[in-house]
């Protein structure tokens, strides 16, 4: 990055010849349907089938449906300016290239750089969730590992490296590696047993709602509210995911809208159903537990439920994993072939057209993090770096609606600049409440 270039922009005409040139062709087989599915692939997962346990337990109580609103509308709003710019620009590496087109190198760079290494720690950590639940699911059936392989010296005592965290990083390599077609068809599959899993969990437990858990119903105030939205902002982390597959997808200006807001709405109905439904159906004080659906269901003595639950989060993370890798290499790949990366990092597979050498650059960084690190659920941390991309698409889409008026916005976010103004409040004042 030479000193002259610093605040050097790009235009559309750059980006669209940038996606043209033959050694960066990605493969365009991504329609609205995958598009939705990879965004509920990457959204739900640890934060509702882990985290909200502790953040109703601890901060919120019951008024956790709230934080959950509360947290919904800032994306909301986030999202509307995401589904705005990816309309416009079919281009892998999501806010990064935003950033450049409306702002500069500058500061593309370090926003860049931000998402990768939000990424770089968020997946080994995601990778222990999945790993504590798929070694309790072995053990359930009679199969032990033992506590050398499935903990690293920092976990556990007697504990020297998490074999099961670093084996579903490279299984999630791999996919990753043979196709974005493949990748997508492996992710539907496990959106579609998660959702079913959701729904399964609302069916058999609103039975089971007595009111009187939701009293009191704001045991920690206002303040516990906003602690709790601060905190589950990590289960709506991922549709943001969604506008890096802009490149590879068949028709990127009417499907991405549908993609990024589609996930978001349905998600956000999911979560709001799940939270009312755990903390009516025991109270709030029995949810901090690293697996809360799974014990509400033991506590209203639905045992047989466990085992079904268990699977669903476990595939649920899986395909976080899934889409937030897949949406890593591409930041690493865009970055690359812009000259903010060495060029390696963007040369495609002649065959599975995937960014090899970013592939291997994210399995070697999150599996020795994940193996060997002491890193515990570091939601704050990626959550920081998630609310300063959505600050920065927000900005992104004021600057851009003044500067280059006349781009082809297919889908015109409305009520700009009040709703991307809106995004940047609510975003900043969940900044602000995280512990
Ligand atoms: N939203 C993703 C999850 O909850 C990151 O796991």
């Amino acid at each position: 990055m030479s000193k002259s270039n610093l605040f050097r922009k790009k235009t559309l005409e750059m980006v669209l010849s940038e996606t043209e040139a033959a050694e960066y062709k990605l493969k365009k087989t991504l329609t609205a349907i995958d598009l939705i599915a990879l965004g509920l692939g990457a959204i739900i997962g640890t934060g509702i089938f882990v985290i909200t346990g502790v953040a109703a337990a601890e901060k919120a109580g019951p008024a956790i449906v709230l934080s959950f609103i509360l947290a919904g509308l800032a994306c909301a709003f986030a999202a509307i300016s995401y589904a705005e710019l990816a309309s416009i620009f079919p281009i892998a590496g999501s806010t990064y290239n935003y950033t450049y087109i409306a702002m500069g190198e500058f500061i593309a760079w370090i926003i860049g750089w931000d998402l990768i290494l939000e990424y770089v720690f968020a997946l080994p950590a995601i990778a222990l969730g999945w790993s504590g639940y798929f070694t309790n699911l072995l053990a359930s059936v009679g199969i032990n590992i033992p506590a050398w392989a499935a903990n690293s010296a920092w976990q556990a005592p007697g504990g020297l490296i998490n074999l099961p965290a670093i084996g579903i990083l490279l299984v999630i390599a791999i996919l990753n590696y043979i196709g974005v077609r493949e990748t997508a068809t492996v992710n539907n599959i496990g959106v579609a047993f998660k959702v079913f899993v959701i729904l399964f969990f609302i069916f058999v437990a609103v039975w089971h709602v007595k009111p009187s858990n939701w009293q009191p119903f704001m045991p920690y105030g206002w303040q516990g509210i906003f602690h709790g939205a601060a905190i589950i902002f990590f289960a709506y982390i991922g549709f943001d995911a969604v506008s890096t597959a802009a490149e590879e997808t068949k028709n990127p200006a009417k499907d991405m809208p549908i993609g990024i807001l589609g996930s978001l709405g349905i998600s956000t109905l999911l979560y709001i159903a799940v939270s009312a439904i755990l903390t009516g159906v025991v109270s709030y004080t029995e949810l901090n537990d690293p697996a809360p659906v799974a014990k509400a269901l033991n506590l209203i003595g639905l045992n047989w439920a466990r085992g079904l639950v268990s699977l669903g989060a476990i595939t649920g993370i899986t395909t976080v994993l899934l889409v937030m890798f897949y949406g890593s290499t591409r930041i690493i790949f865009a970055m690359s072939r812009d000259g903010l990366l060495p060029p390696a990092f963007s040369k495609v597979h002649p065959k599975f057209r995937t960014p090899t050498l970013a592939i291997y650059l994210i399995t070697i960084a999150t599996t020795l993090v994940a193996g060997f690190l002491p890193i515990g659920i570091i939601a704050e941390l990626v959550n920081i770096g998630t609310m300063l991309a959505f600050i920065l698409t927000s900005i992104g889409v004021i600057v851009l609606r003044y500067t280059q008026p006349d781009l082809p916005r297919k889908f015109r976010a409305p009520g700009v600049p009040w709703t991307p103004l809106l995004a940047i409040l609510f975003v900043l004042s969940l900044m602000l409440s995280l512990p």
